[in-house]
């Protein structure tokens, strides 16, 4: 089977989730015997389609541009089995560059009218290849891919062979040890076995690659926390991925999202341990986890008897957290004070992160 793989993200890397799945959807077709070709849309130059309709009248099948669309996509799309549109989701459907392909392939139509289905449609010019899409969003509901889905199952219909939608896709890591997310990458790669074997994706395949990694509940004080922290550190969403930066929580409501975010039950594993947390200063309160059966239960409030207490004000922790000050340093300092197990403090990664 001749694949091939239009990506049109506007970020390149491990930042950009399109490229991340749409990696792992090639990387099982090749696998299956698939001759994929990957290509970046941005980097190459697809103009605007006029409207002009040479490609229907003076050169039937060609278009007036001679950019990179006519040169080399038009032609390798018009040559695939299988083409696979990767987009991101932008303002609830595919972006410009996604669009501004799809309209660049009118010389694939012919100009007249035909009625199938109740609807006015212009014939094949060209057998066109079987369609495959993939989205990522940001957004944790499914549904927010609606209006995505609407357009091209009316568009594809029955080249239509697999759509992946992938939602809360801002989570996606690729060194990911974090179970959800590592299996949702697995799945997409056997996702892509499927779709070259089968022409199709398997119910279970896809049910395993849209399963829900977090809620709105869960989602969005973290996410409002990362936010905030982008604007006060003057970084950019992309510079806070990629130097791991760790959301600063303004309330132990998102403290607690914030941690229950990054337990890691693969690294906890049977371990056990408690924590009670005493805070003052910016935000007064207390709260507490407890780590069993690689679960985490975080609660507000006080514990009886946790392993460890950490007394300190809650401006020194969240420096702590973020990276701003050294945990050992503000202890010497005496800018806080623990009882109990004090080495659980040195050991917290063997609890969270990826
Ligand atoms: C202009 C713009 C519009 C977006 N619109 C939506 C949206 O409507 N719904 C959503 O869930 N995410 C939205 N997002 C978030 C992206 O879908 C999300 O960040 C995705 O990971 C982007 O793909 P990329 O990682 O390949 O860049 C938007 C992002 C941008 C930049």
């Amino acid at each position: 089977m001749k694949v091939l793989a239009l990506n049109s993200s506007a970020r390149v890397g491990d930042v950009s989730k399109t490229e991340i799945m749409l990696d792992c959807l090639v990387q099982g077709m090749r696998e299956a015997g698939a001759e994929v070709e990957v290509i970046n849309l941005q980097k190459r130059k697809i103009r605007y389609c006029i409207g002009c309709f040479t490609c229907w009248t003076k050169t039937p099948g060609l278009c007036i541009h001679k950019d990179d669309m006519t040169k080399e996509i038009f032609p390798k799309f018009l040559d695939s089995d299988l083409c696979v549109l990767a987009t991101p989701l932008y303002h609830y459907t595919i972006n410009a560059l996604m669009k501004t392909f799809i309209e660049r392939t009118l010389p694939a139509l012919q100009p007249f009218f035909e009625k199938r289905d109740g609807v006015t449609k212009h014939p094949r010019r060209h057998e066109v290849p079987l369609i495959a899409v993939i989205s990522v969003a940001g957004f944790p509901e499914e549904n927010v891919f609606d209006q995505l889905k609407s357009y091209v199952n009316f568009l594809f219909r029955d080249r239509l062979a697999a759509e992946i939608y992938r939602s809360s896709a801002e989570m996606l890591r690729t060194e990911s040890t974090f179970p959800k997310i590592k299996d949702i990458l697995e799945a997409t790669v056997q996702g892509g076995k499927e779709l070259v074997e089968f022409k199709m994706i398997s119910p279970e395949t896809l049910e395993r690659i849209k399963k829900p990694i977090t809620d709105f509940e869960k989602m969005a004080p973290l996410g409002n926390c990362a936010w905030q922290t982008c604007i006060d550190e003057k970084v950019t969403m992309g510079e806070f991925q990629k130097r791991k930066m760790v959301p600063r929580p303004n309330s132990i409501e998102s403290f607690l999202a914030i941690m229950q975010e990054g337990f890691n039950p693969v690294k906890a594993g049977d371990k056990k341990m408690s924590m009670q947390y005493n805070f003052s200063g910016q935000v007064e309160g207390s709260c507490n986890f407890t780590v069993e059966q690689g679960r985490l239960t975080a609660a507000a409030g006080q514990m009886a008897d946790p392993d460890l207490t950490v007394e300190t004000p809650f401006e020194v922790w969240m420096d702590i957290l973020t990276g701003k000050a050294d945990g050992a340093q503000m202890l010497m300092e005496g800018k806080y004070t623990v009882t109990g197990q004090t080495d659980l403090l040195l050991n917290m990664d063997q609890f969270f992160g990826e």
